[in-house]
Protein backbone atom coordinates (compact mmCIF):
# COMPACT_ATOMS: atom_id res chain seq x y z
CA UNK A 1 0.00 0.00 0.00
CA UNK A 2 1.40 3.41 -0.94
CA UNK A 3 0.23 6.71 0.17
CA UNK A 4 0.95 10.61 -0.51
CA UNK A 5 -0.01 13.15 2.09
CA UNK A 6 -0.50 16.54 1.11
CA UNK A 7 -1.65 19.91 2.32
CA UNK A 8 -4.85 21.12 1.22
CA UNK A 9 -4.59 24.94 1.72
CA UNK A 10 -1.52 27.30 2.26
CA UNK A 11 0.88 24.80 4.54
CA UNK A 12 0.79 24.17 8.05
CA UNK A 13 -2.27 21.96 7.93
CA UNK A 14 -0.38 19.57 10.33
CA UNK A 15 1.28 17.01 7.65
CA UNK A 16 4.07 16.16 10.06
CA UNK A 17 1.22 14.89 12.71
CA UNK A 18 -0.29 13.37 9.84
CA UNK A 19 2.34 11.35 8.40
CA UNK A 20 3.82 10.18 11.54
CA UNK A 21 0.95 8.50 12.15
CA UNK A 22 0.81 6.66 8.78
CA UNK A 23 4.31 6.09 8.86
CA UNK A 24 3.60 3.02 11.42
CA UNK A 25 2.08 1.39 8.64
CA UNK A 26 4.81 1.89 5.53
CA UNK A 27 8.74 1.35 5.23
CA UNK A 28 9.71 4.14 3.26
CA UNK A 29 8.27 7.74 3.33
CA UNK A 30 10.03 9.90 0.76
CA UNK A 31 10.24 13.92 0.90
CA UNK A 32 9.43 14.93 -2.96
CA UNK A 33 9.87 18.47 -2.94
CA UNK A 34 10.42 21.86 -1.17
CA UNK A 35 13.01 22.15 1.27
CA UNK A 36 14.10 23.84 4.41
CA UNK A 37 10.84 26.27 4.24
CA UNK A 38 8.84 23.49 5.68
CA UNK A 39 8.18 23.11 9.28
CA UNK A 40 6.65 19.72 9.77
CA UNK A 41 5.70 19.13 13.97
CA UNK A 42 5.50 16.03 15.64
CA UNK A 43 5.40 16.13 19.10
CA UNK A 44 5.46 12.91 21.39
CA UNK A 45 5.00 13.15 25.34
CA UNK A 46 7.00 16.35 26.35
CA UNK A 47 9.03 16.49 22.82
CA UNK A 48 8.67 18.68 20.02
CA UNK A 49 10.43 17.61 17.11
CA UNK A 50 9.75 20.12 14.09
CA UNK A 51 11.41 18.88 10.56
CA UNK A 52 12.63 20.83 8.07
CA UNK A 53 14.30 18.31 5.27
CA UNK A 54 14.22 15.40 7.41
CA UNK A 55 11.22 12.99 6.64
CA UNK A 56 8.95 13.06 9.46
CA UNK A 57 8.56 9.39 9.54
CA UNK A 58 12.34 8.90 10.87
CA UNK A 59 10.66 8.66 14.37
CA UNK A 60 9.23 5.34 13.82
CA UNK A 61 11.71 2.77 14.49
CA UNK A 62 13.02 1.19 11.65
CA UNK A 63 11.73 2.98 8.36
CA UNK A 64 14.05 4.39 6.43
CA UNK A 65 14.04 8.34 4.95
CA UNK A 66 14.54 9.14 1.79
CA UNK A 67 15.54 12.75 0.40
CA UNK A 68 14.20 12.99 -3.24
CA UNK A 69 15.77 14.82 -6.19
CA UNK A 70 12.87 16.85 -6.09
CA UNK A 71 14.25 18.56 -2.59
CA UNK A 72 16.25 21.53 -2.58
CA UNK A 73 18.86 21.36 0.33
CA UNK A 74 20.90 23.96 2.88
CA UNK A 75 23.51 21.17 3.83
CA UNK A 76 23.67 22.84 7.15
CA UNK A 77 20.39 22.34 7.69
CA UNK A 78 20.67 19.07 7.02
CA UNK A 79 23.61 18.34 9.49
CA UNK A 80 22.10 19.97 11.88
CA UNK A 81 18.54 18.00 11.86
CA UNK A 82 20.99 14.87 11.93
CA UNK A 83 22.97 16.13 14.98
CA UNK A 84 19.69 17.44 16.87
CA UNK A 85 17.93 13.96 16.23
CA UNK A 86 21.00 11.78 17.54
CA UNK A 87 21.24 14.08 20.43
CA UNK A 88 17.50 13.30 20.73
CA UNK A 89 18.44 9.20 20.79
CA UNK A 90 16.75 8.76 16.98
CA UNK A 91 19.14 6.16 15.18
CA UNK A 92 20.26 8.25 11.76
CA UNK A 93 22.95 6.64 9.58
CA UNK A 94 23.41 5.75 5.71
CA UNK A 95 21.27 3.12 6.64
CA UNK A 96 18.11 4.74 7.37
CA UNK A 97 18.57 8.57 5.95
CA UNK A 98 18.99 8.77 1.87
CA UNK A 99 19.65 11.63 -0.16
CA UNK A 100 19.54 12.05 -3.97
CA UNK A 101 22.34 12.41 -5.44
CA UNK A 102 20.31 14.62 -7.85
CA UNK A 103 18.71 17.01 -5.56
CA UNK A 104 19.99 20.91 -6.03
CA UNK A 105 21.78 22.42 -3.10
CA UNK A 106 20.88 25.71 -1.66
CA UNK A 107 23.49 27.92 -1.17
CA UNK A 108 24.24 31.08 -0.07
CA UNK A 109 23.95 33.17 -2.80
CA UNK A 110 20.51 31.82 -3.23
CA UNK A 111 19.59 33.05 0.27
CA UNK A 112 20.86 36.65 -0.13
CA UNK A 113 18.97 36.85 -3.59
CA UNK A 114 15.71 35.97 -1.88
CA UNK A 115 16.33 38.53 0.55
CA UNK A 116 17.28 40.93 -2.07
CA UNK A 117 14.50 40.01 -4.65
CA UNK A 118 12.47 40.64 -1.55
CA UNK A 119 13.28 43.99 -0.82
CA UNK A 120 13.12 44.69 -4.33
CA UNK A 121 9.90 43.86 -5.44
CA UNK A 122 6.63 46.12 -5.39
CA UNK A 123 4.32 43.27 -4.41
CA UNK A 124 6.32 41.41 -1.53
CA UNK A 125 5.60 37.21 -1.56
CA UNK A 126 6.79 37.23 2.30
CA UNK A 127 8.91 34.19 1.45
CA UNK A 128 11.02 32.30 4.41
CA UNK A 129 14.04 33.84 2.83
CA UNK A 130 15.91 30.56 2.80
CA UNK A 131 16.67 30.67 -0.93
CA UNK A 132 14.33 28.59 -1.72
CA UNK A 133 13.12 29.98 -5.26
CA UNK A 134 16.64 31.09 -6.55
CA UNK A 135 17.78 27.66 -5.90
CA UNK A 136 14.72 26.03 -8.16
CA UNK A 137 15.20 28.86 -10.72
CA UNK A 138 19.06 27.72 -10.89
CA UNK A 139 18.11 24.33 -10.88
CA UNK A 140 15.81 25.02 -14.21
CA UNK A 141 18.57 27.71 -15.85
CA UNK A 142 20.53 24.48 -15.60
CA UNK A 143 23.15 26.38 -13.55
CA UNK A 144 22.71 24.90 -9.69
CA UNK A 145 24.54 22.78 -8.29
CA UNK A 146 23.60 19.18 -7.21
CA UNK A 147 24.44 16.69 -4.37
CA UNK A 148 26.80 14.83 -6.71
CA UNK A 149 28.66 18.06 -7.81
CA UNK A 150 28.96 18.71 -4.10
CA UNK A 151 30.89 15.54 -3.41
CA UNK A 152 33.18 15.82 -6.24
CA UNK A 153 35.64 18.39 -5.18
CA UNK A 154 36.55 19.24 -8.77
CA UNK A 155 33.22 19.41 -10.51
CA UNK A 156 32.37 21.72 -7.05
CA UNK A 157 34.99 24.01 -7.64
CA UNK A 158 34.21 24.51 -10.76
CA UNK A 159 30.14 25.17 -10.97
CA UNK A 160 30.68 27.30 -7.90
CA UNK A 161 33.28 29.16 -9.78
CA UNK A 162 31.04 29.47 -12.26
CA UNK A 163 28.40 30.31 -10.62
CA UNK A 164 30.13 33.30 -8.34
CA UNK A 165 31.11 35.31 -11.80
CA UNK A 166 27.01 35.96 -12.30
CA UNK A 167 26.38 35.64 -8.79
CA UNK A 168 29.11 38.73 -8.09
CA UNK A 169 28.17 40.59 -11.40
CA UNK A 170 24.52 40.41 -9.95
CA UNK A 171 25.05 41.45 -6.34
CA UNK A 172 27.65 44.24 -7.36
CA UNK A 173 25.89 45.71 -10.46
CA UNK A 174 22.06 45.01 -10.11
CA UNK A 175 20.99 45.00 -6.13
CA UNK A 176 24.57 47.34 -5.23
CA UNK A 177 25.97 44.99 -2.94
CA UNK A 178 29.39 43.48 -1.48
CA UNK A 179 30.42 39.88 -4.05
CA UNK A 180 30.99 37.10 -1.90
CA UNK A 181 33.95 35.00 -2.53
CA UNK A 182 34.84 31.39 -3.61
CA UNK A 183 37.33 30.18 -0.97
CA UNK A 184 34.87 30.88 2.37
CA UNK A 185 32.22 28.94 0.04
CA UNK A 186 34.46 25.90 -1.16
CA UNK A 187 35.86 25.43 2.55
CA UNK A 188 32.90 25.68 4.17
CA UNK A 189 30.59 23.59 1.79
CA UNK A 190 33.50 21.03 0.85
CA UNK A 191 32.92 20.64 4.94
CA UNK A 192 29.54 19.93 4.50
CA UNK A 193 29.90 17.44 1.24
CA UNK A 194 32.53 15.07 3.38
CA UNK A 195 29.87 14.65 6.06
CA UNK A 196 26.79 14.24 3.92
CA UNK A 197 28.73 11.74 1.37
CA UNK A 198 27.50 9.02 2.80
CA UNK A 199 23.97 9.58 2.74
CA UNK A 200 24.43 10.13 -0.64
CA UNK A 201 22.93 7.82 -3.55
CA UNK A 202 21.18 6.54 -6.51
CA UNK A 203 17.56 6.98 -5.05
CA UNK A 204 16.57 5.45 -8.65
CA UNK A 205 18.29 2.09 -7.66
CA UNK A 206 17.24 1.96 -4.13
CA UNK A 207 13.70 2.36 -5.39
CA UNK A 208 14.02 -0.70 -7.66
CA UNK A 209 15.54 -2.78 -5.40
CA UNK A 210 12.85 -2.37 -3.00
CA UNK A 211 9.76 -1.75 -4.66
CA UNK A 212 7.88 -4.10 -3.34
CA UNK A 213 7.85 -2.17 0.24
CA UNK A 214 5.44 0.76 1.18
CA UNK A 215 5.57 4.12 0.54
CA UNK A 216 4.67 7.11 2.10
CA UNK A 217 5.39 10.34 0.14
CA UNK A 218 5.54 13.47 2.70
CA UNK A 219 4.24 16.29 0.65
CA UNK A 220 5.57 19.97 2.09
CA UNK A 221 3.68 23.22 1.40
CA UNK A 222 0.18 23.06 0.57
CA UNK A 223 -1.63 22.89 -2.72
CA UNK A 224 -2.62 26.79 -3.13
CA UNK A 225 1.16 26.87 -2.42
CA UNK A 226 2.11 25.14 -5.61
CA UNK A 227 4.05 26.99 -8.48
CA UNK A 228 1.42 25.79 -10.95
CA UNK A 229 -1.67 25.49 -9.05
CA UNK A 230 -1.38 27.56 -6.30
CA UNK A 231 -2.32 31.21 -5.97
CA UNK A 232 0.81 32.79 -8.66
CA UNK A 233 2.98 34.47 -7.79
CA UNK A 234 2.28 34.28 -4.51
CA UNK A 235 3.36 30.46 -4.21
CA UNK A 236 7.11 28.73 -3.57
CA UNK A 237 8.90 27.47 -5.94
CA UNK A 238 7.98 23.66 -6.50
CA UNK A 239 5.37 21.76 -7.28
CA UNK A 240 3.19 20.70 -4.15
CA UNK A 241 0.80 18.46 -5.43
CA UNK A 242 0.50 14.64 -4.97
CA UNK A 243 1.30 14.66 -8.60
CA UNK A 244 4.57 15.54 -8.08
CA UNK A 245 5.55 12.47 -5.79
CA UNK A 246 6.56 10.80 -8.77
CA UNK A 247 8.52 13.15 -10.44
CA UNK A 248 10.06 14.21 -7.47
CA UNK A 249 11.11 10.88 -6.03
CA UNK A 250 12.45 9.04 -9.37
CA UNK A 251 9.67 6.08 -8.34
CA UNK A 252 8.02 5.93 -11.74
CA UNK A 253 5.51 2.90 -12.27
CA UNK A 254 4.51 3.19 -8.87
CA UNK A 255 0.51 2.90 -8.14
CA UNK A 256 -0.48 5.32 -4.90
CA UNK A 257 -3.10 3.66 -3.99
CA UNK A 258 -3.93 6.49 -0.75
CA UNK A 259 -3.74 10.11 -1.49
CA UNK A 260 -4.92 11.79 2.03
CA UNK A 261 -5.48 15.34 1.63
CA UNK A 262 -4.97 16.86 5.33
CA UNK A 263 -6.89 20.35 6.01
CA UNK A 264 -7.31 22.50 9.33
CA UNK A 265 -10.75 22.92 10.29
CA UNK A 266 -10.21 26.68 9.53
CA UNK A 267 -7.49 28.11 7.32
CA UNK A 268 -4.43 29.83 7.99
CA UNK A 269 -2.07 31.38 5.62
CA UNK A 270 1.62 32.80 6.18
CA UNK A 271 3.09 35.65 3.40
CA UNK A 272 1.56 37.32 1.12
CA UNK A 273 -1.42 36.94 -1.16
CA UNK A 274 -5.01 36.50 -1.33
CA UNK A 275 -7.05 34.75 1.52
CA UNK A 276 -10.81 35.61 0.87
CA UNK A 277 -12.13 34.27 4.22
CA UNK A 278 -8.93 35.78 6.42
CA UNK A 279 -10.05 37.52 9.62
CA UNK A 280 -8.22 40.62 9.44
CA UNK A 281 -7.86 42.30 12.35
CA UNK A 282 -7.95 41.20 16.53
CA UNK A 283 -10.86 39.03 15.73
CA UNK A 284 -7.91 37.43 13.76
CA UNK A 285 -6.67 36.80 17.55
CA UNK A 286 -8.79 33.98 18.28
CA UNK A 287 -7.34 31.27 15.96
CA UNK A 288 -3.66 32.60 16.22
CA UNK A 289 -3.55 32.24 20.16
CA UNK A 290 -5.97 29.30 20.69
CA UNK A 291 -4.15 27.74 17.73
CA UNK A 292 -1.08 28.65 18.34
CA UNK A 293 -0.50 29.66 15.20
CA UNK A 294 2.73 31.09 14.71
CA UNK A 295 5.74 29.87 11.97
CA UNK A 296 6.91 26.31 12.56
CA UNK A 297 9.98 27.48 10.32
CA UNK A 298 10.09 31.34 10.71
CA UNK A 299 7.91 32.27 13.78
CA UNK A 300 6.01 34.28 11.77
CA UNK A 301 2.00 35.01 13.06
CA UNK A 302 0.15 33.27 10.39
CA UNK A 303 -2.90 34.85 8.94
CA UNK A 304 -6.44 33.24 10.03
CA UNK A 305 -9.41 32.60 9.08
CA UNK A 306 -12.69 30.53 8.30
CA UNK A 307 -12.71 27.33 6.38
CA UNK A 308 -12.96 27.73 2.97
CA UNK A 309 -14.53 24.81 1.02
CA UNK A 310 -14.07 26.16 -2.25
CA UNK A 311 -10.25 25.78 -1.79
CA UNK A 312 -10.85 22.44 -0.01
CA UNK A 313 -13.25 21.39 -3.22
CA UNK A 314 -10.64 22.30 -5.89
CA UNK A 315 -7.69 20.97 -4.14
CA UNK A 316 -9.84 17.45 -4.02
CA UNK A 317 -9.60 17.84 -7.59
CA UNK A 318 -6.39 18.80 -8.24
CA UNK A 319 -4.35 16.07 -6.55
CA UNK A 320 -6.60 13.42 -6.97
CA UNK A 321 -7.26 12.90 -3.13
CA UNK A 322 -9.22 10.15 -1.56
CA UNK A 323 -9.40 10.96 1.72
CA UNK A 324 -9.31 13.99 4.04
CA UNK A 325 -7.53 14.40 7.50
CA UNK A 326 -9.07 17.29 9.38
CA UNK A 327 -6.82 18.82 12.20
CA UNK A 328 -7.24 20.77 15.03
CA UNK A 329 -10.88 20.33 14.81
CA UNK A 330 -10.25 21.10 19.30
CA UNK A 331 -9.31 24.71 18.13
CA UNK A 332 -12.82 25.46 17.39
CA UNK A 333 -14.17 24.27 20.59
CA UNK A 334 -15.15 27.93 22.09
CA UNK A 335 -17.19 29.28 19.40
CA UNK A 336 -20.84 29.33 19.95
CA UNK A 337 -20.88 30.22 16.05
CA UNK A 338 -18.86 28.85 13.28
CA UNK A 339 -18.44 30.18 9.76
CA UNK A 340 -17.64 28.45 6.71
CA UNK A 341 -17.27 29.42 3.17
CA UNK A 342 -19.57 27.65 0.46
CA UNK A 343 -18.70 29.64 -2.43
CA UNK A 344 -17.80 33.24 -4.00
CA UNK A 345 -20.35 35.80 -4.64
CA UNK A 346 -18.30 36.25 -8.07
CA UNK A 347 -18.81 32.42 -8.33
CA UNK A 348 -16.76 31.70 -11.20
CA UNK A 349 -12.87 32.31 -9.99
CA UNK A 350 -11.17 29.49 -9.55
CA UNK A 351 -8.15 29.79 -6.41
CA UNK A 352 -5.95 28.92 -9.17
CA UNK A 353 -6.36 32.43 -11.14
CA UNK A 354 -7.15 34.51 -8.16
CA UNK A 355 -5.72 37.98 -9.28
CA UNK A 356 -4.90 40.09 -5.77
CA UNK A 357 -5.92 42.79 -7.48
CA UNK A 358 -9.31 41.60 -7.30
CA UNK A 359 -11.43 41.48 -3.90
CA UNK A 360 -13.00 37.86 -3.91
CA UNK A 361 -15.86 37.91 -1.72
CA UNK A 362 -16.51 35.03 0.16
CA UNK A 363 -20.47 33.38 0.69
CA UNK A 364 -20.64 31.99 4.04
CA UNK A 365 -23.07 29.25 6.24
CA UNK A 366 -22.95 29.50 9.96
CA UNK A 367 -23.40 26.43 11.86
CA UNK A 368 -24.04 26.14 15.82
CA UNK A 369 -20.36 25.31 18.07
CA UNK A 370 -20.16 22.96 20.26
CA UNK A 371 -18.96 24.65 23.22
CA UNK A 372 -17.06 21.85 24.68
CA UNK A 373 -13.33 20.45 24.52
CA UNK A 374 -12.80 17.50 22.67
CA UNK A 375 -9.18 17.14 22.95
CA UNK A 376 -9.51 13.92 25.08
CA UNK A 377 -12.11 12.15 22.79
CA UNK A 378 -10.85 9.51 20.65
CA UNK A 379 -13.78 8.08 19.25
CA UNK A 380 -16.03 9.54 16.78
CA UNK A 381 -19.33 8.44 18.03
CA UNK A 382 -18.26 10.68 21.41
CA UNK A 383 -17.91 13.65 19.54
CA UNK A 384 -20.42 16.50 20.15
CA UNK A 385 -23.26 16.12 17.85
CA UNK A 386 -21.94 19.76 16.13
CA UNK A 387 -18.63 18.38 15.72
CA UNK A 388 -20.25 15.69 13.90
CA UNK A 389 -22.37 17.79 11.92
CA UNK A 390 -19.57 19.67 10.81
CA UNK A 391 -17.64 16.84 9.60
CA UNK A 392 -20.27 15.77 7.67
CA UNK A 393 -21.31 19.17 6.16
CA UNK A 394 -17.57 19.14 4.99
CA UNK A 395 -17.56 15.47 3.88
CA UNK A 396 -20.65 16.27 1.92
CA UNK A 397 -19.21 19.99 0.31
CA UNK A 398 -15.93 18.05 -1.06
CA UNK A 399 -17.45 14.97 -1.68
CA UNK A 400 -14.43 12.90 -0.13
CA UNK A 401 -14.90 10.76 3.50
CA UNK A 402 -13.00 12.25 5.91
CA UNK A 403 -11.26 9.27 7.50
CA UNK A 404 -9.46 10.82 10.59
CA UNK A 405 -9.91 13.89 12.99
CA UNK A 406 -6.81 15.55 14.90
CA UNK A 407 -7.87 16.76 18.35
CA UNK A 408 -4.82 17.68 20.00
CA UNK A 409 -0.83 18.40 19.28
CA UNK A 410 0.07 14.91 20.63
CA UNK A 411 0.67 11.99 18.83
CA UNK A 412 -2.35 9.72 19.86
CA UNK A 413 -4.89 12.83 19.80
CA UNK A 414 -6.50 11.51 16.42
CA UNK A 415 -9.59 9.74 15.89
CA UNK A 416 -10.09 6.91 13.31
CA UNK A 417 -13.70 7.80 11.88
P1 LIG B 1 2.71 21.11 8.82
O1 LIG B 1 3.68 22.07 8.24
O2 LIG B 1 1.56 20.85 7.93
O3 LIG B 1 3.35 19.84 9.29
O4 LIG B 1 2.10 21.82 10.12
P2 LIG B 1 2.94 22.62 11.26
O5 LIG B 1 3.69 21.64 12.06
O6 LIG B 1 3.71 23.73 10.63
O7 LIG B 1 1.77 23.30 12.06
C1 LIG B 1 0.75 22.56 12.66
C2 LIG B 1 0.75 22.86 14.17
O8 LIG B 1 -0.45 22.39 14.72
C3 LIG B 1 1.86 22.13 14.92
O9 LIG B 1 2.25 22.91 16.02
C4 LIG B 1 1.17 20.85 15.40
O10 LIG B 1 1.76 20.31 16.56
C5 LIG B 1 -0.21 21.38 15.69
N1 LIG B 1 -1.30 20.41 15.53
C6 LIG B 1 -1.43 19.44 14.58
N2 LIG B 1 -2.63 18.84 14.71
C7 LIG B 1 -3.26 19.42 15.75
C8 LIG B 1 -4.54 19.27 16.35
O11 LIG B 1 -5.38 18.47 15.93
N3 LIG B 1 -4.85 20.09 17.40
C9 LIG B 1 -3.98 21.01 17.88
N4 LIG B 1 -4.36 21.77 18.91
N5 LIG B 1 -2.74 21.19 17.34
C10 LIG B 1 -2.42 20.42 16.28
P1 LIG C 1 4.97 23.52 5.45
O1 LIG C 1 5.56 22.34 4.74
C1 LIG C 1 3.39 27.60 5.15
C2 LIG C 1 5.15 30.15 2.05
C3 LIG C 1 5.94 31.35 2.52
C4 LIG C 1 5.65 32.32 1.38
C5 LIG C 1 5.65 31.41 0.16
C6 LIG C 1 6.95 31.40 -0.61
O2 LIG C 1 5.45 23.69 6.83
O3 LIG C 1 3.49 23.53 5.32
P2 LIG C 1 9.32 30.30 -0.11
O4 LIG C 1 10.30 30.52 1.00
O5 LIG C 1 8.86 28.89 -0.23
O6 LIG C 1 9.80 30.85 -1.42
O7 LIG C 1 8.04 31.20 0.28
O8 LIG C 1 5.36 30.11 0.65
N1 LIG C 1 5.60 28.85 2.60
C7 LIG C 1 4.94 28.18 3.55
N2 LIG C 1 3.84 28.52 4.27
N3 LIG C 1 3.97 26.38 5.32
C8 LIG C 1 5.06 26.02 4.60
O9 LIG C 1 5.58 24.78 4.64
C9 LIG C 1 5.61 26.95 3.68
N4 LIG C 1 6.66 26.93 2.85
C10 LIG C 1 6.63 28.09 2.18
O10 LIG C 1 5.47 31.82 3.75
O11 LIG C 1 4.36 32.85 1.52
MG1 LIG D 1 4.64 23.87 8.71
Amino acid sequence: MNIAVVGLQWGDEGKGKVIDYFAKDVDVVVRFQGGNNAGHTVVIGEKKFVFHLIPSGILRNNKISVIGNGVVIDPKVLLEEITFLKKQGIYISPRNLKVSLLAHVIMPYHKLMDSFREEERLARIGTTKRGIGPCYADKISRCGIRMVDLINPRVFSLKLKDNLREKNLLFRNVYGRKGISFKKIFTEYSYYAKLLKPYCCDILDFFYKNRRLNFLFEGAQGTFLDIDWGTYPFVTSSNTVSLNAVLGSGFSGIKIDRVVGVAKAYTTRVGEGPFPTEIKGKRGGYFRSRGKEFGATTKRPRRCGWLDLVLLREAVKINGITEVVITKLDILDELKKIKVCVGYRNSKVKPYIFSHLKKISPVYKTVKGWCSSIANIRSYNKLPREAKKYILFIEESIKRRVSHISVGQLRDAIISK
